[in-house]
């Protein structure tokens, strides 16, 4: 008698769009069950989901922790995320068990480069304000002064984390005449010199950039980087812009300082709590602008982003060669 393999069992915590499904039900070396929803899964029905996984496909707002880990058992060999922030995952926890980890770089970058770009512009420019008063009878005529705003010709750009995305942004930003290019980091990048990019000291960056772009990860150095110390040594014309994760920006003092003139604006793609609950006093402000975390989102985008978090899924199970695996 033949002996049918037993098909290893995997938990994927959201509705992902097809490309990814397919792959993954169409491989025949798993049972997926899914949270087969747009919203995210409930804490409890996570932890009854990924029990006896072998693999977890999860999104950048599940919270990866011990918790889910012990529910999960020791039959979990890879954990794939949709997303190439890893912020959400308990890193120590996951390599203490030998799990493999998959992500999604690369395959982002340029989405989210671009959008960073649209952002800063939309932000410098003030073009949310300028569409609202389109509709509400605010225009009037045509005035020398009226939503005036910052141009990036002859500007200094600063880069916090000239990592992928920040270079793809650097890269964008460069064509619209910028005269400088500042970035820091942990380290100087030989990619820098593509884009003329000067690796600074930190305060430096803040004191003579026009615009403060952040594409940095969220770690323990980063969270909370954004205070009140940091905008204070910023320019009081500067633009901020942030891409990364919103635990990088000190929200109450990004408020003070966006009201107290302290810097001129910012552009937020990220935020915390996400979403940003609707009373939240930084959408009262005209000078800041509020965008639910779209970086990634093209539908070209999403779709390969799902298929490489459905490839590394199944190199993890089958204990092959990952597409993108996360080094730790
Ligand atoms: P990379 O790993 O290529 O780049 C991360 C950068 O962060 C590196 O340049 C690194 O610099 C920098 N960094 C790390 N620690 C510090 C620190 N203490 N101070 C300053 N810089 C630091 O990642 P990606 O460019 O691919 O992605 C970056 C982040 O963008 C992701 O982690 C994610 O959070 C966010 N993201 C957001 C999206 C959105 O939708 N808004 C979409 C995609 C990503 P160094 O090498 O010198 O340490
Ligand atoms: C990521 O991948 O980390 C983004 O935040 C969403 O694409």
């Amino acid at each position: 008698m033949q002996r049918v393999a037993k098909l290893m069992k995997v938990f994927v915590t959201r509705r992902i769009p097809p490309e990814g499904t397919q792959i993954l039900s169409s491989a025949g070396v798993c049972e997926v069950s899914a949270w087969d929803s747009d919203e995210p899964v409930p804490r409890t029905e996570l932890l009854k989901g990924v029990q006896g996984a072998a693999g977890i496909l999860c999104l950048l707002s599940d919270k990866i922790d011990a918790e889910v880990l012990n529910a999960a058992g020791p039959d979990l060999k890879v954990i794939s995320t949709l997303s190439v922030g890893f912020d959400h995952m308990a890193i120590d926890e996951i390599k203490k068990r030998g799990i493999r980890v998959g992500y999604t770089p690369d395959v982002l970058t340029d989405a989210t480069a671009e959008l960073t770009v649209a952002l800063l512009l939309a932000t410098a420019r003030r073009l949310p304000e300028g569409v609202e008063e389109v509709k509400n009878g605010g225009w009037s005529t045509w005035k020398p002064l009226w939503l005036c705003g910052y141009g990036l010709s002859g500007s200094t750009v600063g880069i916090i984390g000239l990592g992928r995305i920040g270079m793809a942004i650097a890269q964008r930003l460069m064509p619209f005449g910028v005269k400088r290019l500042l970035y820091t980091g942990r380290s100087a990048k030989p990619h820098a010199a593509e884009v003329n990019g000067e690796f600074v000291p930190m305060d430096t960056l803040l004191s003579q950039s026009d615009f403060v772009v952040l594409s940095c990860a969220l770690t323990p150095e980063t969270q909370g980087l954004c205070d009140k110390a940091f905008y204070t040594k910023m320019k009081k014309t500067a633009v901020l812009v942030n891409t990364s994760r919103g635990a990088v920006v000190n929200q109450e003092d990004l408020y003070e300082a966006l009201t107290t003139g302290q810097i001129a604006a910012a552009g937020l793609d990220v935020t915390t709590p996400e979403p940003l609950p609707t009373n939240h006093p930084l959408l009262t402000l005209k000078n800041c602008v509020v965008l639910p975390h779209i970086g990634s989102a093209t539908y070209s985008t999403r779709g390969i982003m799902s298929a490489l978090a459905a490839r590394n899924l199944l190199a993890g199970l089958q204990g092959t060669d990952m597409p993108s695996e996360l080094k730790f």
